[in-house]
């Protein structure tokens, strides 16, 4: 979704604020977009500079970067209202030019103010909704409010979601900002102050943070921050400011071609962390206390976070005897009629912004149940609006498709189930123990997984890229990773993938398999699946599919594949550790052979910041 980033710099230090703001922008690219633009305030005159394109050629077109001044706003554009165009890129303007916004998120009242606008003689350049916003600022300070009066009032009379900031050509030195439902934090540096809306674009200056809660304003100078919770009162800033442990160098490629396959290089380090998270954390028994008293469980998530969850009731189920209901967010209108108190939600979300999860979440809230949620990153909008927040330690991730945090909350929800387990008595502690064994070696099994399919994935990448679809099988335990698998190769390959259990091939999707037709096989350690698996294969081979499997090292059916990703063997519930990182290399292989960016695919944001 579209990214911001401000920057403010103290009088007396000098600061390069163009290059900030373009290296701001290039951190900010990986939550998609289509256009960018800058805004800055040099000498009391007001500067912007915009356009569709990548933002390395639009520095070459525009000289992004080129621009000074003691305040400048940025922003990267994902299209909602209006195509992709120069026009349509923000920041946007006043008719008089001298105020300039930036904004992410849906202004959902924008077409009766834009009419009313209109009426008062506003002429509007762009089919945006947030050019509305800035004329609106505009229709108040012209009728004699100071700036930020006229900011809070226009901001007061908008609905919908929003981040926005906005600079005045006669505030010189002072960035205004509104934040509900889309992130926004402020960084605080010692030569001076960001408005982003993620923590790495402000990374190279400051670790020191606050991240904006729904319903504040304020603004932000070169040496000071003001917060009020709009229509309450003032917030102490201080109050608020954390130290972030993610460094820079997490933050970027650190000699990769892409984040990706960084990220799915750190794996590993970021189950060990996980893991030593949680060895140290009350809040998991805490969980397990709040879903053990609860009448019933459900589980929301999206994309690769809802394949996560996907395992984590299976492995309630197996381990704990319980039944938990998973549902897709978006889908959450369903389950609410049946909601009341005593109801737990387990929200799932990377991220922690996604707004189907967060929507999910506020409903079932609004209904009396409990809020557990899992998330990556400290603070935002999900672990903040739940009753428990248990965090992953991926550290920040960039690549658009999710790799090293869905290991880590396949890792993280595999303890909690194990916990609830005990705390309900369905296992006993030498059980427990000997689970917890095999999810501490969940590092290393997923550095040899990845060490062990390397090569072959981008053997196999060559054969799969000229393929226009592909079917992603497994049964059981197996199902939530293979689902994964086939997500992976659709969003960064483009290549038609279609995950399902394999014992409905024969009820349908059958039908297409053809000579040559790939069908990859997730095949869990388990005799069971092992055995009902092989009947799978066989009817697929007989059809001429391309069988390649990924599967445990010591698998009895090794010799029914034509190409096969050998993965250590482990316990089932490990499942998602080791057979993920081949299915991501694959993908990842794929798309660079095609020539795509499987960092920034087309289409997608990283964080689903609207419904
Ligand atoms: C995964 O590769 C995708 N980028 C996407 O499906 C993602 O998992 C989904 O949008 C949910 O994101 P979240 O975990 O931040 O809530």
């Amino acid at each position: 979704m579209c990214g911001i980033i401000g920057v403010c710099t103290r009088v007396d230090k000098k600061l390069n604020t163009g290059d900030v703001v373009y290296k701001g922008l290039l951190r900010l690219e990986y939550r998609g977009y289509d256009s960018a633009g800058v805004a800055s305030v040099e000498q009391g005159v007001l500067r912007v500079l915009k356009g569709k394109g990548k933002i390395a050629d639009l520095e070459k077109r525009l000289g992004l970067s080129r621009v000074r001044g003691s305040v400048v706003i940025g922003h990267t554009r994902w299209a909602t209202h209006g195509a992709p165009s120069d026009v349509n890129a923000h920041p946007h303007t006043d008719c008089t030019g001298t105020i300039a916004i930036v904004h992410n998120g849906i202004i959902e009242n924008y077409r009766e103010l834009k009419e009313e606008l209109a009426r008062r003689g506003h002429v509007f350049k762009s089919e945006t909704d947030t050019e509305v916003v800035v004329h609106l600022i505009e229709e108040f300070y012209k009728s004699g409010d100071r700036p930020y009066d006229a900011f809070k009032k226009a901001v007061s009379m908008i609905r919908g979601s929003y981040a926005i900031l906005v600079v005045f050509a006669s505030a010189p030195n002072t960035i205004f900002f509104a934040k509900k439902d889309s992130p926004l934090v402020i960084g605080l540096g010692d030569a001076a102050n960001f408005v982003a809306s993620d923590i790495p674009a402000v990374l190279e200056y400051t670790r020191r943070v606050i991240t904006l809660r729904d319903g504040w304003v304020g603004f932000v100078t070169g040496d000071s921050v003001f917060i009020e919770e709009l229509g309450k009162g003032p917030v102490n800033p201080m109050e608020y400011v954390r130290v972030v442990e993610w460094s820079l160098e997490s933050a970027s490629k650190g000699g990769y071609s892409h984040f990706m396959l960084k990220e799915i290089h750190e794996q590993p380090r970021a189950l060990v962390d996980t893991l030593y998270g949680l060895s140290s954390d009350p809040t998991l028994r805490e969980a397990s206390k709040v879903m053990a008293e609860a009448r019933r469980v459900f589980i929301t998530a999206a994309g690769t976070s809802y394949h996560a969850t996907l395992h984590f009731a299976a492995a309630l189920a197996k381990i704990a005897g319980a039944l938990a209901t998973p549902f897709v967010a978006s889908e959450y209108e369903a389950y609410l009629p049946v909601v009341r108190e005593g109801d737990v939600l387990i929200a799932v979300s990377q991220s922690g912004e996604t707004m189907d999860t967060l929507k999910a979440a506020r409903a079932f809230k609004e209904r009396g149940a409990k809020l557990i949620a899992v998330s990556n990153v400290v603070d935002s909008a999900i672990p903040r609006e739940s009753d428990i927040a248990l965090y992953t330690r991926a550290g920040p991730e960039i690549g658009v498709a999710a790799t090293k945090t869905f290991t880590t909350q396949a890792l993280l929800l595999s303890f909690l189930a194990l916990d609830y387990a005990l705390l309900r008595g369905a296992i006993l502690k030498s059980e427990y123990d000997e689970y917890a064994r095999e999810l501490s070696r969940a590092s290393d099994l997923a550095a040899k997984s990845i060490a062990w399919s390397e090569g072959l994935a981008k053997k196999v990448s060559e054969m799969l890229r000229l393929k226009q679809s592909v079917y992603y099988l497994s049964r059981g335990v197996g199902l939530p990773t293979a689902m994964e698998g086939a997500l992976k190769i659709k969003e960064i390959a483009y290549i038609h993938a279609e995950a399902y259990p394999a014992g409905e091939s024969k009820h349908g999707p059958i039908a297409l398999v053809e000579e040559g037709f790939p069908v990859v096989f997730v095949v869990p350690r388990d005799a069971y699946y092992e055995k009902v698996l092989l009947g799978n294969i066989q009817e697929m081979k007989a059809r001429g599919a391309w069988i390649i499997g990924v599967a445990p090292e010591d698998t009895s059916l090794g010799e029914q594949f034509d190409v096969f990703f050998r993965v250590p063997s482990s316990h089932w519930l490990t499942t998602p550790i080791t057979h993920t990182p081949p299915m991501q290399l694959l993908a990842y292989y794929t798309s660079t052979l095609k020539g795509l960016d499987p960092d920034k695919p087309r289409n997608l944001a990283k964080t689903v910041t609207v419904e």
